[in-house]
């Protein structure tokens, strides 16, 4: 039996669902939401403040600010009211209501962005506030999560190894993609330590993390509006990037069997199953990273106004699909491959 004294010293992370039964694919999901933040951003919180008070950066007059789309900041909000520091944080308007309540419960002060930048688009307007903020004060301090290297450090040291002792015979990882944290710790890791594992970045349509043309995006998680700084493509294989209403579906789906994740989650599923589908899969194994659980959605991706006005009518129809692109592969060839064209043919 667990006994804790600080919320961040419980977190479940070796749970993975078969997801076999539900997507037809041999298909390992990864769980990161079983802890108090909910999230995985409490792995890379936890590494920066660490890291930030080891070097004297952190102290008890600070004012700890980030820019977050929300997990960080819930993940931080838990952290600074348990070790006793104020924090803000700054997010924008596609953040759900529930993780701004959270934070807010918890004792944060949060500053929504209602308008994006015409360049930079929201996550522009952001950074800008953060950096006035900590020009007209020397008490904030801001770890940054964009450029700082705890919060990849905190997936090779945690995330990566723990995929490693459950499944020492890995053929292909699908991560994620938003500051590219989990994927860099992941990449790198396994880079050193098994370098036949294939690893598959999943972005959404309208990012552009890895080039292409921008586009409006609603699902709070993955997904850039520049260039990640922490991104080292030469570690990446492959990018598969999902339209957001093949994401819905796939939320959609696992509630159907019972399984509520939140967004990212459809995504980076969504896209291994398109990647399953067009590889041959036997003796495959394969895992996916699952960021978050599904209840700070409730309002968004599992509320029927929301979902139609935004994707219109059909989007929960089974027959809908539409295409994923998917670039690469960079240089290696696919395990067991037998189709590396892009286009989604597939259905989740
Ligand atoms: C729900 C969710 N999914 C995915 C990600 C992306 O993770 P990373 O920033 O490590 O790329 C985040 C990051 O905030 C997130 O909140």
């Amino acid at each position: 039996m667990p006994v804790i004294s600080a919320p961040y010293a419980f977190n479940e992370s070796r749970l993975f669902v078969d997801l076999r039964s539900i997507v037809g694919h041999p298909l390992y999901l990864k769980c990161e939401g079983f802890n108090f933040a909910g999230s995985i951003k409490l792995k890379a919180a936890n590494e920066m403040v660490t890291a930030a008070e080891r070097q004297g950066i952190l102290t008890r007059d600070s004012i700890l600010v980030e820019s977050s789309s929300g997990n960080l900041g819930v993940a931080l909000s838990m952290i600074a009211a348990s070790k006793g520091y104020r924090f803000l944080c700054v997010t924008d308007s596609r953040c759900n209501l529930s993780t701004r309540l959270l934070m807010e419960a918890l004792g944060s002060e949060v500053h929504v962005i209602a308008e994006m930048n015409v360049d930079t688009g929201f996550l522009g307007a952001r950074l800008d506030y953060v950096r006035e903020l900590c020009a007209s004060d020397d008490r904030y301090v801001w770890l940054s999560q964009y450029t700082n290297p705890g919060n990849w450090l905190a997936h090779y040291r945690t995330t990566a190894p723990e995929i490693a002792d459950e499944f020492p015979r890995l053929d292909v990882l699908f991560i994620g993609a938003g500051t590219t944290g989990t994927l860099m710790g992941c990449a790198r890791y396994f880079r050193e330590h098994s370098p036949s594992v294939r690893i598959v970045a999943v972005d959404s349509v309208g990012s552009v993390a890895f080039g292409g043309e921008p586009g409006r995006r609603m699902i709070p998680g993955l997904g850039m509006s520049m260039r990640p700084p922490l991104l080292d493509e030469s570690f990446v294989d492959e990018v598969i990037k999902v339209e957001e209403a093949d994401t819905i579906r796939t939320c959609h789906r696992l509630a159907r069997s019972g399984f509520l994740f939140g967004g990212s989650t459809g995504t980076v599923v969504s896209g291994a199953v398109d990647w399953l589908n067009r590889n041959d899969t036997r003796g495959i194994t394969a895992v996916a990273v699952a960021p978050d659980l599904g209840e700070r959605y409730l309002d968004t991706i599992y509320q029927t106004n929301w979902l139609q006005d935004l994707y219109g009518d059909q989007v929960l129809d089974s027959g809908a699909r539409t295409t994923v692109a998917s670039s690469g592969p960079r240089g290696r060839a696919a395990p067991h491959g037998r189709d590396r064209r892009g286009g989604g043919a597939g259905r989740v």
